[in-house]
């Protein structure tokens, strides 16, 4: 009996998937990103303060930092050796930047009295100890079964988006040319995307894309995929929550909740501007993330269309990059503009 017992326990623990500690790295990266921002604000001070050389290299790195390490979780989701848990814990640690900035415009709209990182802190310490839970689980090996409809749908669907986000992100470069150029630039595609028929059509459009970009990315999650798909499936999680943090930005918490314009001033946090205040430092990982990972998506579903019409494998693969390095030359203009520098 005690000898079954023992073989019945080593099987197990042979057969079960460790929990391997590097794993956890992105997680601590995501609890570290609430605290990086207050660095940087110590860095740069309140509205008024003037830097120093030191000061503003010390906040250029702390912000770099907070950019950078969502692609932490990128790389540990391209472990072939991960149990599907840990592989979507690690996709779930590319989300911090965005899900931060929801996070606060909730615990806002409920006038919570918590302080956002203590919320952060606790909520990483349950994700991650439900997904280490769930690592001794049998893998799901189901990846792609089922998905080919789903595929046709979001990329249809994202053929549409596509002309309203292209024509979003040159609104936000516009503002490089000053906030009334924007303005104006914006005016121009109101006329269009806010007509009583076009608004309600492209908010569904948005939610179709998130829950039909989720079930995607779930079932593509549970096992290894190579680098593009990986970076796919994180780029597109990591828009999920943007979207749907941002239309509740837009929808609900400005234009129903507070009865603000969401303009320029809107968008850069005015008055006080995007730089020096404690609280709105944290949007400008979250939309500068949002517009590099929104371009370089919709880039990585193009290069699959592209490869599935006999397109040459190392030609499209050189193209991404160069259009990926684009877009975040792109993403880093409009951060730029939103901060106050000007062309
Ligand atoms: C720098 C980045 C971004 C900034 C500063 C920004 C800011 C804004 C602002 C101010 C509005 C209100 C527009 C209006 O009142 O007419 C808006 C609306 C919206 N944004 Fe963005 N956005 C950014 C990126 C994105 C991205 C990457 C997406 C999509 C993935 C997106 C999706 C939307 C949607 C769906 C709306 C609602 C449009 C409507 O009013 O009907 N945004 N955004």
């Amino acid at each position: 009996m005690m000898n079954t017992l023992v073989q019945a326990q080593r099987a197990g623990s042979a057969e079960a998937p460790r929990t391997d500690p590097i794993a956890l790295i992105p997680v601590l990266a995501a609890v570290a990103h609430p605290f990086l921002l207050m660095l940087f604000h110590g860095f740069v001070g309140p509205p008024g303060t003037e830097p120093s050389t030191l000061a503003c290299l010390g906040a250029s790195l702390t912000l770099l930092l907070c950019v950078a390490l969502p692609f932490l979780g990128i790389a540990i989701a391209c472990r072939p050796d991960l149990p599907a848990s840990l592989r979507r814990l690690a996709y779930t640690t590319v989300i911090a930047p965005t899900l931060f900035v929801f996070v606060g415009v909730v615990q806002g709209m409920f006038r919570s009295p918590v302080p956002d990182a203590w919320l952060w802190c606790l909520l990483w310490l349950v994700v991650a100890a439900v997904a280490v839970l769930f690592a001794r689980n049998p893998d799901d090996h189901i990846a792609s079964a089922g998905t080919a409809r789903w595929r046709v749908a979001h990329g249809v669907s994202a053929a549409v988006i596509c002309l309203f986000i292209l024509f979003h992100i040159g609104n936000h470069l516009a503002g490089l040319l000053g906030p009334q150029t924007h303005a104006a630039v914006m005016n121009i595609g109101r006329s269009v995307y806010r007509m009583k028929v076009v608004e309600p059509l492209l908010a569904a459009l948005f939610l179709f894309q998130v829950a039909s970009g989720l079930r995607l990315a779930w079932r593509w999650s549970a096992t290894p995929q190579g680098f593009f798909r990986t970076f796919q499936v994180a780029s597109g999680i990591y828009l999920a929550v943007f979207c749907v943090g941002h239309m509740n930005s837009v929808f609900i918490n400005a234009r129903t909740i507070l009865l603000i314009p969401t303009d320029w001033t809107f968008a850069v946090g005015g008055p006080t501007g995007l730089i020096h205040d404690p609280w709105n430092i944290r949007l400008a990982p979250h939309y500068a993330l949002g517009v590099f990972f929104v371009l370089s998506h919709l880039l990585s579903g193009l290069r699959v269309v592209l490869l599935a019409h006999g397109g040459e494998q190392r030609s499209l693969n050189r193209i991404w990059l160069v259009g990926v390095l684009a877009s975040a030359a792109i993403a880093v203009a409009i951060i730029a503009g939103m901060g106050g520098v000007r062309l």
